[in-house]
Parts: C-alpha cells; sequence; structure tokens
C-alpha cells in the first residue's frame, strides 16, 4: 500500500497516538503557565529546514511538535484573559476530524447536500441565537475580519451598486481596526471611512454620528453604512444600538454590527437586554471562535437577506452548471471562496452533542466572573477602573498620570504575567497605558480570576502603600 493511503491498522495506531497526545496536551493545560516565549525564537529557528525526502516516524514528530506548542501564550488555558480568549472547545477538534478525514465538498450544495444543510442550520441557530427572523441567513468565515469584508461589499452592493466613490461608512474611535481594514480592501479609500467620537462610556456618540452624517450629505457625499459596535476589544462598549438603527434608517443606510467578541453574550438571560435591536441591523459579524469558545479558524457574518450577500458574491462558471441548486445556496454564492473545508461540522456538532444551555451556562458564568473581578479591584482605592464593565473585559490601571505612570503600570502587568498563572495585555486609552482583563475563555474559573486580582494586588505593593480598604 502507498504510504499516503494510510488505512485499518496503521490509520488506527497513528489516531491513538495523536489522540493520546492531544488529551495529554489537554489534561496538562491547567498546569502549564499562562504564557512561555523565553528561547521561543530559537526554537523556531529549529523549524527553518530542508523539505524531507524520507519518511519520519509518527512518535518523533508529535514529540518535536510538543515543545514548539508548549513555547507559546497558553491561548487554551484557563489563565488566558489577555487580547479576546476563546479557548478552544476540543469537541471541535473530533468534529474537525471526521470533517477532514471523510473530506466532503460543501463549497456548493449538490455534492453533499445534507453536509450543506448541517450547516445552514448551524447558521440559522446562529441567526435565531441572535434574534434574527427564520428568513436571515449568513456564511461561516475563518474569522472577524472576513465576515466584516463580506459585510462592508454587500452593503456597498446594496446601496452604492453603481458607484461608491463618494460613499461613506461611519464608525466609532474604537471600532476595531478590521473594518476600516476591510474598508480598503473592498475599494474604499481612507477618507471614505469616518470616525466618530465617544461619549463617557466609550460607545459612538449618537449625536456626533447623525452631524457627520448630514455634514456629509450637505457636501453631496453619500453615507451608507454604520457600524455599531457590540462590544468593543478595548472595554467591551456596547453602542446605543436603537439610535444607531433609528439614525441609520431615517438616511436609509445599512447597519452592521460588529458583535465580533461581544455577540454570544446575547445566550446570556440578560443577553437581549445588553444588545437591544440588534437584530433590526442589516447585518451582524460574530466570531464562535470567541463567544463559543471554537477553536480559531470560526467566523460567521449574519445577513438578515441573504439576497444581498448573493448579489455581493455570486458569479455563474460554466464548469459549475450542474452543481446549481434549485432552492437554497451554495456557500460559494454567498462569499469569496470556493472550495473550502467543512467548518459547518465544527459548529454544529458542538451544538448537538453538548446542547445550547452548556454554551449559555458559560458565558454567563464569564459575567459572573467579571464582576467579581470588577468589584475587588474596585474597592482598591490605588487602581483606577475605566468603566463599569459592559460585558467581561475590565479595562483599568494604578492611579497617576503621565510617562512615570504609565511605566508603573507596564511593570505591573510584567509582573503579573512573569508569575505564570494567568496573562494580561494592555491597550491605551485617550494616550494613557491601560492593562485589559477578558474572561472569556470555558476553562477560566474562579481560582483563576482570583489569582488574577490577587496578583495585580500582590505585585501593587511593591510600587506604593496599601491603603486600607
Ligand atoms: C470587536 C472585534 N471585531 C473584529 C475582530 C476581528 O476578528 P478576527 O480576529 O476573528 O478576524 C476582533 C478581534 O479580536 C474584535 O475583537
Amino acid at each position: 500500500m502507498h504510504p499516503l493511503e494510510l488505512t485499518s491498522e496503521p490509520l488506527r495506531r497513528a489516531l491513538e497516538l495523536a489522540a493520546r497526545f492531544a488529551s495529554e496536551e489537554i489534561d496538562s493545560l491547567d498546569s502549564q503557565p499562562s504564557a512561555d516565549v523565553l528561547g521561543a525564537e530559537d526554537l523556531a529557528r529549529t523549524f527553518v529546514e530542508e523539505l524531507p525526502t524520507a519518511p519520519r516516524s509518527l512518535e518523533a514528530i508529535l514529540e518535536r511538535l510538543r515543545p514548539a506548542i508548549r513555547k507559546s501564550f497558553n491561548t487554551a488555558g484557563p489563565g488566558y484573559l489577555a487580547f479576546i480568549p476563546g479557548g478552544g472547545i476540543p469537541s471541535a477538534a473530533i468534529a474537525d476530524l471526521i470533517a477532514t478525514s471523510t473530506n466532503r465538498y460543501v463549497g456548493v450544495r449538490p455534492p453533499a447536500p445534507a453536509l450543506a444543510q448541517i450547516e445552514e442550520t448551524a447558521i440559522a441557530w446562529l441567526a435565531r441565537i441572535m434574534g434574527y427572523p427564520a428568513t436571515a441567513g449568513g456564511i461561516l468565515t475563518s474569522g472577524g475580519s472576513l465576515s466584516t469584508l463580506s459585510a462592508i461589499v454587500a452593503a456597498r452592493e446594496t446601496k452604492l451598486p453603481d458607484d461608491f466613490s463618494k460613499g461613506t461608512i461611519y464608525m466609532s474611535e474604537e471600532t476595531h481596526y478590521c473594518v476600516a481594514k476591510a474598508a480598503r480592501i473592498a475599494g474604499f479609500r481612507d477618507w471614505q471611512v469616518r470616525r466618530v467620537g465617544l461619549d463617557e462610556r466609550r460607545r459612538i456618540d449618537p449625536k456626533a454620528l447623525a452631524h457627520a452624517i448630514e455634514m456629509d450629505r450637505m457636501k453631496g457625499l453619500k453615507p451608507f453604512l454604520i457600524i455599531a459596535n457590540v462590544g468593543t476589544t478595548n472595554t467591551g462598549a456596547i453602542d446605543d444600538l436603537p439610535r444607531l438603527v433609528s439614525i441609520g434608517r431615517s438616511h436609509s443606510m445599512w447597519i452592521h454590527a460588529d458583535a465580533a467578541y461581544g455577540g454570544f453574550f446575547r445566550l446570556a438571560d440578560e443577553g437581549p437586554a445588553l444588545m437591544p435591536q440588534i437584530e433590526e441591523c442589516d447585518s451582524i459579524t460574530l466570531d464562535p471562535h470567541k463567544g463559543m469558545f471554537l477553536p480559531y479558524g470560526n467566523g460567521c457574518l449574519l445577513v438578515k437577506n441573504p439576497e444581498t450577500l448573493k448579489r455581493a458574491h455570486s458569479m455563474d462558471a460554466e464548469y459549475l452548471h450542474d452543481v446549481r441548486p434549485q432552492e437554497s445556496f451554495n456557500f460559494s454564492d454567498l462569499s469569496p471562496e470556493l472550495s473550502r473545508d467543512f467548518r459547518g461540522l465544527r459548529l454544529w456538532f458542538p451544538l448537538v452533542l453538548h446542547g445550547v444551555d452548556a454554551f449559555k451556562d458559560a458565558i454567563e458564568e464569564k459575567l459572573m466572573l467579571t464582576r467579581w473581578a470588577h468589584e475587588r479591584l474596585r474597592s482598591d482605592s490605588r487602581f483606577e477602573i475605566l468603566d463599569e464593565p459592559q460585558l467581561s473585559v475590565i479595562a483599568f490601571r494604578l492611579k497617576g498620570d503621565g510617562p512615570a505612570a504609565d511605566l508603573m503600570n507596564e511593570e505591573l502587568m510584567r509582573r503579573v504575567n512573569a508569575r505564570g498563572r494567568v496573562f494580561l495585555s494592555s491597550t491605551k486609552l485617550d494616550g494613557r497605558y491601560v492593562i485589559r482583563l477578558c474572561v472569556l475563555s470555558f476553562r477560566t474559573h474562579m481560582d483563576r480570576v482570583r489569582d488574577a486580582v490577587t496578583s495585580l494586588r500582590a505585585e501593587a505593593d511593591a510600587f506604593m502603600a496599601a491603603e486600607p480598604e
């Protein structure tokens, strides 16, 4: 048998070895440091190598991979509170094994209608979670950036089909940079992207937004798209959706919600109240690799009217004429991709296996943990909290202004991270260095969040005398 045709006993043995390797890695996540990149570049250089001609043993390859995995930020571990975590649920990896080893084609529907339906059903479930009607649809992407690109192209083709040279897009100063990047890729010049100021909770200022739109219309420009933040990366701020929807509707604009981070908080009992009227938006970016804890590479774009996505992305090819479905969409009609992985299984399988309530419980726990940590940091007079957390990000710093205070905060975070139990990241808000603590991994529980607070307090002692609480 040719070595590429791995079957029967050798296949089972290889799968067992890989499964053992994966479960050892998962079982040890808790005891691995929250980040370990000391010497990681030296290790990386050992992977600069010639194309192998002879086979190597699977055992040897796995043992070589282990340190490469370990010398990294432990993004799957419970202590990862940096950027936007997610974790990566193992059941999605099991789904991937099945999807990639059976390798069916879902880019167009007729070659595997039931598998394409599994993916469509999973998208419909996400639409339902967000409060969209049954007529809504969407596409699974590799992440929020690609979802946003398709949303901008759909908005452009719907609102300015013939000429978008005067089209303008509105977003807040806190909107994720992937939106401006997507606008550029979609053919807009940087001046066509308007950055609107913030209110005191770092949400877009609706009055300033309405004013900017009016002014641009008076100049003969064509405002056509508003980006609403549903959980900013920096602080988790949620824009005033009802106001944005009302402004957008009065100018016949497309409203896109960037809910890449915040969207899945709608699963919580309090979720719909956190993001009222998100279901009124024309499109929604969601990242299952954040709030649904899937491994990286899982994004979703939902659209209220799937025809808009189709108009923006579909094109005929003669050689595909016998795989045009009658009643449904081909995924290739809804996105820039043709051939793609069967990513629907990665979403459908965990939802069927665990049930949606498991995800709801986990997301509610994240809100509870964030509020707990916020209370502890708020009651410590050495810390300044930038705002009450709207979702699961706490943005804070040791009190003080100027470069010295910034350096002190930088050092505080470095020391906390060096303890190896939790890993925090930072940002700049109004030019000031700010530490962020984001609770979103399904593996993060009270012990780690307590660790984070204890470490912050203990390291803060090194800088200033503790004041009585
Ligand atoms: C609010 C927000 N939007 C969009 C993105 C981009 O998503 P992705 O990294 O999946 O492309 C991110 C990433 O963190 C984000 O936090």
